[in-house]
């Protein structure tokens, strides 16, 4: 549908974003910000994924609001939030050119001001795959989406689903909440070899980096026996870890076949389901998935 926002966009893709650092300027700038307005929460390091994202946002609002802030609260180990690639500049740039209206980059203090004592905590959505890998992440993406959510109050939000477990959490979040936002999901974007896209990429050596691709390969290879006929889903796993083995730099976490909306196993492929593994490559942490009809 073409929608006055689509005829009408407020900037020209390629002029600079006005960037805000504080709630109350951002609060003001959005008091006179032409609707619809579509949000992209992002950790920066923007690759061509977030730029799918801003993109897509652009299209569908006539405000389009980025958000650059590394979460503290949703990393395991201190070490991984402080090796979380950075480059602002980089990001900017991109945000730029992208079309996005507004960048909130704001610090830490400002996401979580003195005496912030509030956790979101998503009920079973959030227990497996990445939950169970990761304690504590979703309740860490969900209190920080729940905040950008409330500050923004966007009529959408834009989410890749290579995080596609994220997608669902943040989703049964903001429909719980009544935020009055709603969650798109957007397209994996790969590189040629089909790694997926990542701002973790940019840690693999070039021996991971090489190896890398097998995740793509094997959902590859689960999705194509599925598409032969196979429904067990226990044969579907099997294949993804057999095409897995054959990479020695692959240390795989888990495979998955799942029940796309509840992410529960499955027996028997019945449903829409969803392929997903976690695997490290060094200490690289890389998530990808597929989904099956
Ligand atoms: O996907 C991400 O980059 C982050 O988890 C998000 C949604 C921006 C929350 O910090």
């Amino acid at each position: 549908m073409t929608t006055a926002a689509t005829r009408l966009p407020r900037v020209d893709r390629g002029s600079s974003p006005q960037v805000v650092r504080t709630r109350a300027e951002l609060r003001a700038l959005l008091a006179a910000a032409p609707r619809p307005l579509g949000l992209v929460p992002t950790m920066g390091w923007l690759h061509a994924g977030h730029a799918s994202l801003i993109r897509r946002a652009r299209d569908e609002s006539a405000t389009v609001v980025v958000t650059i802030f590394v979460n503290p609260r949703q990393f395991g180990e201190a070490a991984d939030y402080t090796r979380y690639p950075r480059n602002e500049a980089r990001d900017l740039e991109m945000c730029g050119a992208e079309g996005a209206d507004i960048v909130f980059a704001p610090p830490a203090e400002e996401v979580y001001p003195p005496g912030y004592d509030t956790t979101v905590h998503v009920g079973a959505i959030a227990e497996p795959l990445e939950g169970a890998a990761r304690p504590g992440h979703f309740d860490g993406v969900a209190t920080v989406v729940a905040i950008l959510f409330s500050l923004v109050r966007a009529e959408r939000a834009y989410f890749g689903q290579k995080d596609a477990q994220q997608v669902l959490v943040v989703r049964r979040m903001a429909t719980d909440l009544a935020l009055g936002t709603e969650v798109a999901a957007c397209p994996i974007v790969r590189e040629p070899d089909g790694l997926a896209l990542s701002s973790r990429n940019v840690h693999l050596s070039a021996a991971e980096r090489a190896a890398a691709p097998v995740l793509h390969r094997a959902l590859a290879a689960g999705a194509a026996l599925h598409g032969a006929g196979e429904r067990d889903a226990t044969a579907l796993r099997d294949e993804i870890r057999r095409v897995l083995a054959a990479e020695p730099l692959a240390r795989v976490e888990y495979v998955s076949c799942a029940d796309a909306a509840t992410l529960e196993e499955l027996r028997t492929v019945d449903r829409p389901a969803l392929l997903s593994l976690a695997a490290r490559f060094g200490a690289t942490r890389l998530i990808d998935n597929q989904p099956l009809g």
